[in-house]
């Protein structure tokens, strides 16, 4: 089967210049025409074009319109123009405009120069999808290795759950029966042999440990739910693919999500220290910092032998928040520490370590337009250090 066309949208107002150009790329595109821009922009859902190209000149709005009523969507635009002004090309490609093509040009350029330019949207796209799709599997590797923690963490509050609602049921009917003994013996008595009937049942069933075990037994269980109810919100946070938009968000819910998450591997092997600012909001896609936050602290984890120590420190300026993990687990050696952020490096034996962390979080974090470093020294523990902009 044959690869499907990639579908071109052309905005010019010149109807010859139109058909001109629907000619040069019927052979290699499915080409869809627009003679104003409002056409264009009500037309469809801009996503499904691979390529817009558009005029710069309209009588009714410019390239420059359309590149900013673009601007929230991921399709590439290349603008042309017959004026040779050097300062609108500098302002369309600093918008985000692809490429910038000057008019006249001959039919074997201009096609040359959009199949390049498709050929190289193409293979972007692919890069991403493969990154998009490294970054999940590691998640779910990740997510694999913590899974058997997690479970546990929710089957021991659904155990007591559990526990408490038997005994919930027997207090029940023990309430039932001392009702019933009232009802059958309260009309035959006068005041006074009522009054020491009441005082007797009261002991008898224990009517006040009864009530007091109530409210132990919901509190317990509400203690419970709530923390089943938090794992699973932790672990949709973590888990749901967002998609790849950024939104403020608050860094600190992220770190104490992470830490919850991670948080049935880390207390066999470590006390945290976690020492944040009230709240701090970044642009960023929360579920990929979470990511890297788990990788870190289970990377610590792996690095301690016996029990020891995990701080995490979070602070923040007007523009930047930094986050440090630091653990005093084994360290790294030197002549390996400029390895531990290529893909497949491990220390770690098959089924413990995929290598991928520390090159998925490095991408993650450049993505975010911050920096990941380390430090470390063999035998005494490890930092890694994270710097990120509060905005774009
Ligand atoms: N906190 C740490 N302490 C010691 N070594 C670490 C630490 N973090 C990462 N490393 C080293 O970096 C390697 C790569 O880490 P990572 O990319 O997360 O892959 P994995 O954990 O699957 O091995 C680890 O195998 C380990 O040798
Ligand atoms: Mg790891």
């Amino acid at each position: 089967m044959s690869e499907p066309l990639p579908y071109v949208a052309i905005i010019d107002d010149s109807p010859s210049q139109l058909h001109c150009i629907e000619v040069i790329l019927e052979k290699n595109c499915n080409v869809i025409t627009f003679k104003h821009v409002d056409d264009f922009l009500s037309h469809e859902d801009l996503d499904t074009y691979d390529l817009i190209i558009t005029d710069y000149i309209m009588p009714d709005k410019n390239g420059m319109f359309v590149l900013e009523a673009c601007k929230n969507y991921k399709t590439p635009i290349i603008v042309m123009t017959g004026c040779d002004d050097l300062e609108v090309e500098k302002k369309c490609l600093l918008a985000g405009a692809i490429d910038f093509i000057r008019k006249p040009f001959s039919p074997e350029t201009f096609r040359h120069r959009i199949l390049l330019n498709l050929t190289f949207i193409e293979q972007k796209n692919q890069i991403i999808d493969a990154q998009e799709h490294l970054i999940a599997n590691e998640k779910m590797a990740a997510l694999g290795q913590l899974a058997a923690g997690v479970a546990h963490e929710v089957n021991n509050p659904m155990g007591y759950i559990k526990t408490n609602m038997n005994a919930f049921s027997k207090n029940l009917d023990k309430l039932a029966s001392c009702f019933n003994d009232i009802e059958e013996t309260l009309g035959y008595n006068d005041v006074d042999e009522n009054e020491m009937l009441l005082k007797r049942l009261k002991e008898v069933y224990k009517i006040q440990f009864l009530l007091e075990d109530f409210k132990e037994i919901i509190d317990e269980s509400d203690e419970g739910i709530k923390r089943v109810t938090d794992i699973v919100k932790d672990l949709k946070y973590y888990a749901y693919n967002q998609e790849d938009k950024f939104t403020s968000h608050d860094i600190v819910y992220v770190i104490k999500s992470a830490l919850n998450l991670a948080n049935s591997e880390i207390k066999h092997k470590a006390n945290v220290i976690l020492d944040t600012t009230e709240s701090c909001y970044i642009d960023c896609i929360p579920n990929q910092l979470s990511q890297v936050l788990i990788n870190l602290l289970v990377n610590a984890c792996h690095a301690i032998e016996n029990f020891g120590e995990i701080h995490i420190t979070q602070t923040c300026t007007d523009t930047l928040c930094k986050i440090e993990v630091t653990d005093n687990g084994c360290g790294i050696d030197l002549d390996i520490q400029e390895q531990i952020f290529n893909p497949f490096f491990t220390t770690k034996p098959i089924g413990k370590g995929t290598g991928l962390g520390m090159a998925i979080s490095k991408t993650i974090i450049e993505h975010h337009l911050g920096k990941i470093t380390l430090s470390s020294k063999k035998g005494a523990g490890t930092t890694i250090k994270i710097e990120l902009p509060l905005s774009h």
